[in-house]
């Protein structure tokens, strides 16, 4: 017989919530929801081994466990840390925590391009939210930007290295999920970039999943570049017979016309299931595939705006009597909805 594992007990702004021994703080608030739950940039749960690297996702440890109640001295990286018995934990409710966001936010974007109007990313990009959320209005540095040309990395995918915040996410889909990776980081510090090696082509079958997982819009799928705003298409859900992946996806439609195809996606905007190249890049005619119907979005960026259904609304209300900066007309305008 199995033996019941405990679970450990953790607080996260004033909200409770058991889980198992090995997760980790960020999963653990994305089991309570809403507002406490830390945007994560290069962590990404489908991925192995991702997270760590953009410091987003920092929060503060004010009790370490029920065993040493000590607070931790520095600000930790939620996707990194796993949850302690009686742990409790300050994201929304920490101004050191918003404090160290913004300064993630202002490194972020200090060679980032102020090119939301023509990046096709734009409304479904993180690092807008985010620098919308925790950015400056203005910028404090003056020296000369990191600037590369836009490349096409294979037939199907275009490279914007300006836009690139170096998540690995990339690198680690086509570790993971692909037969040989063709490209990685190259260099160190301020010179590291992505890049194929020896300018090769990316066209292994599942290559076309890099452009979901990246967070901004440095990786865009050539076949469906500039072709409308995101928001003026209309998601649906549909399944074709594929012998490659599973044939699930999202058609990105404006009319009868599926102007992008991609995986489908949770409310945290990991992939559900992989698709295969075919899927994504080879099949745009309506005919091929079996419309389910609208694909629920569940962000809270401009992508959600474009309504077919009416909006519900389902947050957890916190608890907390430090939350100041949330009220609920806050959370009525900022937290996960469902259009
Ligand atoms: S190209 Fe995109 S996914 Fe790859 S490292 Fe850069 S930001 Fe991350
Ligand atoms: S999401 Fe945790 S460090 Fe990037």
């Amino acid at each position: 017989m199995s033996e019941e594992v405990k679970k450990f007990k953790i607080t996260i702004d004033g909200q409770e919530v058991e889980v198992l021994p090995g997760t980790s703080i960020l999963e653990a608030a994305r089991q309570i929801g809403g507002q406490s739950v830390p945007p994560a940039m290069c962590y990404y749960k489908p991925l192995e081994t991702s997270g760590g690297r953009c410091r987003t996702c920092l929060v503060e440890v004010s009790k370490g466990s029920d065993a040493d109640p000590r607070p931790m001295p520095k600000l930790v990286a939620s996707c990194r840390t796993n949850v302690m018995d009686g742990m409790e934990v300050k994201n929304v409710t920490s101004e050191k925590t918003q404090e160290a966001r913004k300064g993630v936010t202002e490194f972020l974007l200090i060679n980032h391009p102020l090119d939301c109007p023509i990046c096709d990313q734009a409304g479904e990009c993180h690092l807008q939210d985010l620098s919308y959320e925790h950015g400056l209005e203005t910028t404090r540095t003056e020296f000369t930007r990191r600037t590369f040309e836009p490349e096409d990395i294979g037939p199907y995918i275009k490279l914007n290295m300006n836009r690139c915040i170096l998540c690995a996410r990339c690198v680690l889909v086509a570790n993971q999920l692909t037969e040989e990776r063709e490209h990685g980081i190259l260099f160190r510090g301020d010179h590291a970039e992505i890049s194929t090696y020896l300018n090769k082509a990316l066209e292994n079958d599942f290559i076309g999943n890099v452009i979901d997982v990246c967070p901004v819009g440095a990786l865009t799928d050539r076949t469906s570049r500039f072709a409308s705003r995101v928001w003026f298409t209309k998601p649906v859900n549909a399944t074709c017979s594929c012998d490659k992946c599973s044939g699930k996806a999202v058609l990105w439609m404006k009319g009868d016309e599926i102007i992008r195809v991609t995986a489908r996606k949770d409310q945290y905007d990991e992939v559900e299931e992989w698709i295969c190249n075919d899927c994504r890049f080879h099949k745009k005619d309506l005919k091929l595939w079996n419309v389910e119907g609208p694909r629920h979005i569940d962000r809270h960026s401009v992508i959600s705006l474009n309504h077919y259904e009416k909006p519900k609304e389902y947050f957890r209300q916190i608890d907390n009597p430090d939350a100041k900066e949330i009220s609920e007309s806050d959370e009525n305008q900022k937290g996960d909805k469902i259009i």
